[in-house]
């Protein structure tokens, strides 16, 4: 037994992404989004960080989300098994492009809105609360070819107008909201976050911080409108967190490490604090890069802060002042040298639990909002044994230790948590690499990288786990 405490009512749950587990992208009259071009291989990163422009299919490449996992058509059993472990929420995320195809229409499109509504009332059937992203790395693909994406200002009324449709046709099926993923992954992979792509003679750097601007006000427009709609609407934003460490007690190393810091609290000291702070004022300034501000969006920007900070969390970062010393290792599109400290996945994702609680810490202590943990888990390779099961004890291990550094934060520190969903809670196409054998679920899927399998669900040793640990609000994390 575990001395963790948590709050009656915490919210445990699993998180999924619409482009990564749903398919069925040209089902149900839905649009092409930005998510359905990204390829599998080696041009991937390229076009997610906007360096290779891709808005079509082509030939030579495979795309992983036009099938995911066929959540689309198996919805019902899916809920069915996040049920039988007692989820109490279940994050998910519209994609835009089923309610409005191309994005700029007037009216939605009822087929779509009807799909979201059977999976929110599958999961009240169940007594759970659908936690909804409103775009996970999911712009269409007609706003991006007409308009080019978030760096148009137009982006926010096109936004405000799927806010308007969804939080009214959702009202009493949808309190929780957040309204962008990973607001922070545009400066990283600016065409998965905000449908950008490098263009000639353009400054992207400003592009980007113009998209970043009126992703904001966009924000902070759902915020308002989901608190007029329904009065009982929480709505979070959502930062890819972890704290960073300095690489040596060089006060040049410390400096690098709080301002990597600060490249990601920018986002939500404007989401939660309500403005711009000085230090990105003067640093867009230098640059060269402030954006174009109308003269309401302060107003906009004050008045509506979120009401809760999600956040996903899979390691921290270690930097260095010395570009010698900064050769990059892998992590989540974020650069980060090696901790000599700490373990790595298999993807080389750096594993840091105390690092958790450090991060829970900080961002509470910066925001005194209360924080919601929307992703965290390990991303492994799972193997189905000559009996048919998948002992996934290393994922066990990993979430155990997490959670129980969570318990340490709320229990030690007194850190606010409302909920934890672990991430790709079943086996969904990997957001950085396409592939299915990176697997993060309790459920395995059927699949591999190159599309062959039945999509077969089964549930892995963790699956009974996580059942556990839900069943004793988190005191049982024994295996
Ligand atoms: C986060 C994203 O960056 O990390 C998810 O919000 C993503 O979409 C998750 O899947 C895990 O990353 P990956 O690359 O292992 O799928």
């Amino acid at each position: 037994m575990s001395n963790t405490r948590f709050p009656k009512g915490f919210l445990w749950g699993g998180a999924t992404a619409a482009n990564q587990c749903e398919g069925g992208y040209n089902e149900g009259g839905r649009g092409l989004a930005n998510v359905d071009v990204i390829p599998y291989g080696e041009d991937r990163y390229a076009v997610m960080a906007g360096k290779m422009k891709m808005l079509d299919f082509d030939n030579e490449h495979y795309y992983p989300a036009k099938e995911s996992i066929d959540m689309y058509h198996r919805f019902k059993e899916d809920i069915a098994l996040f049920a039988e472990m007692g989820f109490k929420v279940f994050r998910m995320s519209l994609s835009w492009t089923r309610i409005f195809p191309m994005g700029d229409e007037e009216l939605p499109n009822e087929e779509g809105l009807r799909f979201y509504e059977e999976i929110f009332k599958e999961c009240h059937k169940y007594g759970i609360e659908p936690l909804v992203t409103i775009t996970h790395f999911d712009c269409p693909i007609h706003l991006i070819k007409k308009y080019g994406g978030w760096k148009n200002r137009k982006m926010i009324g096109f936004y405000e107008n799927l806010c308007n449709v969804i939080f009214n046709r959702y009202k009493g099926l949808v309190t929780h909201w957040l309204t962008f993923n990973e607001i922070n992954m545009i400066l990283h992979l600016p065409f998965m976050g905000a449908g950008l792509y490098e263009e000639e003679g353009r400054n992207f750097e400003k592009d980007k911080y113009q998209a970043i601007h009126h992703e904001l006000v966009a924000s902070a427009i759902a915020t308002k409108i989901a608190h007029e709609v329904d009065k009982n609407n929480k709505v979070g934003c959502m930062l890819a967190a972890g704290s960073v460490y300095p690489n040596t007690c060089d006060p040049k190393d410390v400096w690098e490490a709080y301002k990597s810091e600060r490249e990601g609290y920018f986002f939500i000291d404007v989401q939660s604090r309500g403005y711009y702070p000085n230090y990105a004022l003067k640093e867009m300034e230098r640059k060269g890069i402030m954006p174009i501000m109308e003269v309401h969006d302060k107003d906009i920007l004050r008045e509506n802060t979120v009401d809760f900070i999600s956040l996903s969390y899979y390691g921290t970062g270690l930097v260095s002042a010395d570009p010698e010393v900064n050769k990059f290792t892998e992590g989540n599109a974020f650069p980060t040298l090696k901790n000599p400290y700490l373990k790595t996945s298999e993807w080389g994702w750096q594993i840091d639990t105390l690092g958790f609680r450090t991060t829970l810490n900080a961002l509470y202590e910066r925001y005194e909002k209360p924080l919601f943990v929307v992703e965290n888990g390990l991303g492994a390779v799972d193997t189905v044994d000559e009996n048919g099961e998948i002992n996934d004890d290393y994922r066990i291990e990993y979430l155990k230790e997490h959670i129980e550094a969570m318990g340490d934060a709320i229990d030690k520190d007194g850190v606010e948590i409302i909920g934890y969903t672990t991430w790709g809670c079943i086996d969904l196409v990997s957001a950085s690499s396409g592939e299915m054998k990176k697997r993060y679920g309790f459920i395995y899927v059927d699949k591999d990288n190159d599309g062959h399998g039945t999509l077969e669900r089964k549930k892995k040793k963790s699956f009974y786990w996580y059942k556990k640990v839900i069943e004793s609000n988190g005191e049982n994390l024994e295996f």
